[in-house]
């Protein structure tokens, strides 16, 4: 049987610009080149920015795998991936003043875009997604989240529609400001919908510090808690709160991928179907709200896509459990996040094995999910050819 096509759709770049615009910055996000000529240092999350900590220490080390793409791709081959979706790391265009926005977004996708047809032009049309001789990139853009108005959002997300490898967006679980549920993103979801565009929703900013006792508690456990935690349960609440605020009933065709198996959604959706039955409307400001008309498990099925970055059977099960099969479920790597910690040369990433492995213990047997999970189910949601 032939070895099955692997797409990445979970795999992040800062491009040369942008870590440029963060070397600029002395607050977070920023980047800090030591004098001593070691690795920059990439100081992104808040509690990153602790002033009791040198400067040479703070964050974690950037090297050339963010931002030059012949790295990437060398990733790709030595991990058999035949394509990758590409996306703007967090925290993508958050922090930008209003007026830079729109041009930094510009520039950003514009990159992007040139950034996938160079390489797939290098690669033999004929056998691009056949043959798997050659690895081809795709990409996710970003968005002016911060742009004076929101008109200047939809008018990028149109003109995203245009360019030929892009194939949805990357959005974190601020929005405009004031989370996903906030009705002034209908225009938002809106442009997302009728162009078809993907959202893809990721974490950035987890919970604060005194979720998990305070940045003393942070610091002696390193980033374990805001990534291992932090960043499923931030995108739980975002996702949780579209679906209270009936987003999906308002735009029952918007397709969103949430990153890391949907945080803790699969496993809790049970509990959270129950609260809203139970509650059924909720009391707001004196007034009744009628509760979402839809339920978890149908927007699960219907809207939902789930990446496959959860190092674990167990919660790979549940990802396949909520939604329903396999044909929802997307095989991503997170890179170049979570290096090998003793990088050995040629070391394949135990990250990427570890998802993996999950995949390949989840469907034992069952060589079409497997395919499917890899990357035939990126290539029809994402229309990759
Ligand atoms: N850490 C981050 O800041 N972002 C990711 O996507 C993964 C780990
Ligand atoms: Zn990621």
């Amino acid at each position: 049987m032939e070895t099955p096509l692997v797409v990445d759709i979970h795999t992040h770049v800062y491009p040369p610009s942008y870590m440029d615009m963060l070397r600029a910055r002395r607050t977070v996000p920023y980047v800090h080149d030591p004098p001593s000529g070691a690795l920059p240092r990439l100081i992104i999350l808040s509690s990153d920015d602790d002033q009791s900590i040198p400067l040479d220490q703070r964050g974690r080390p950037v090297d050339t795998s963010y931002s030059d793409i012949n790295v990437k791709l060398a990733f790709m081959r030595q991990h058999g991936i035949n394509s990758s979706v590409i996306s703007l790391a967090n925290p993508w265009l958050d922090f930008l003043a209003p007026e830079e926005a729109q041009i930094w977004a510009q520039r950003i996708n514009d990159d992007l875009e040139g950034t996938c047809a160079r390489v797939n032009s290098a690669a033999d049309p004929e056998k691009r997604l056949g043959l798997h001789e050659k690895e081809t990139l795709f990409a996710m853009g970003a968005l002016p989240l911060s742009a004076p108005s929101a008109d200047i959002i939809v008018g990028e997300i149109h003109r995203l529609k245009t360019l030929p490898h892009i194939r949805g967006v990357i959005m974190g679980t601020s929005g405009l400001g004031k989370g996903l549920d906030d009705r002034r993103l209908d225009l938002v979801w809106a442009a997302l919908q009728e162009t078809g565009l993907i959202l893809f929703l990721h974490p950035h900013y987890g919970l604060p510090d005194e979720a998990f006792g305070g940045p003393d508690a942070t610091n002696r456990y390193g980033h374990v808690l805001p990534l291992a935690l932090g960043f499923p349960l931030e995108t739980t609440i975002a996702v949780t709160r579209m679906l209270l605020s009936g987003v999906f009933d308002r735009f029952s065709r918007l397709k969103i991928l949430l990153a890391h198996s949907g945080g803790t959604l699969p496993f809790l959706a049970g509990r959270i179907e129950s609260c809203i039955l139970h509650e059924r409307k909720f009391l707001a400001n004196g007034g009744n709200v009628p509760g979402p008309q839809r339920s978890v498990w149908d927007i699960l099925r219907t809207n939902i896509y789930l990446d496959a970055v959860v190092y674990g059977k167990a919660g790979l099960e549940a990802a396949v459990q909520a939604s329903g099969g396999a044909d929802r479920l997307l095989f991503g790597t997170d890179h170049p996040f979570f290096p090998p910690l003793d990088d050995k040369e040629g070391e394949d990433w135990p990250s990427v094995t570890t998802n993996y492995k999950a995949i390949n213990a989840s469907f034992a047997g069952d060589a079409d999910s497997i395919s499917a999970v890899l990357g035939g189910n990126a290539v029809r949601i994402l229309d990759l050819k």
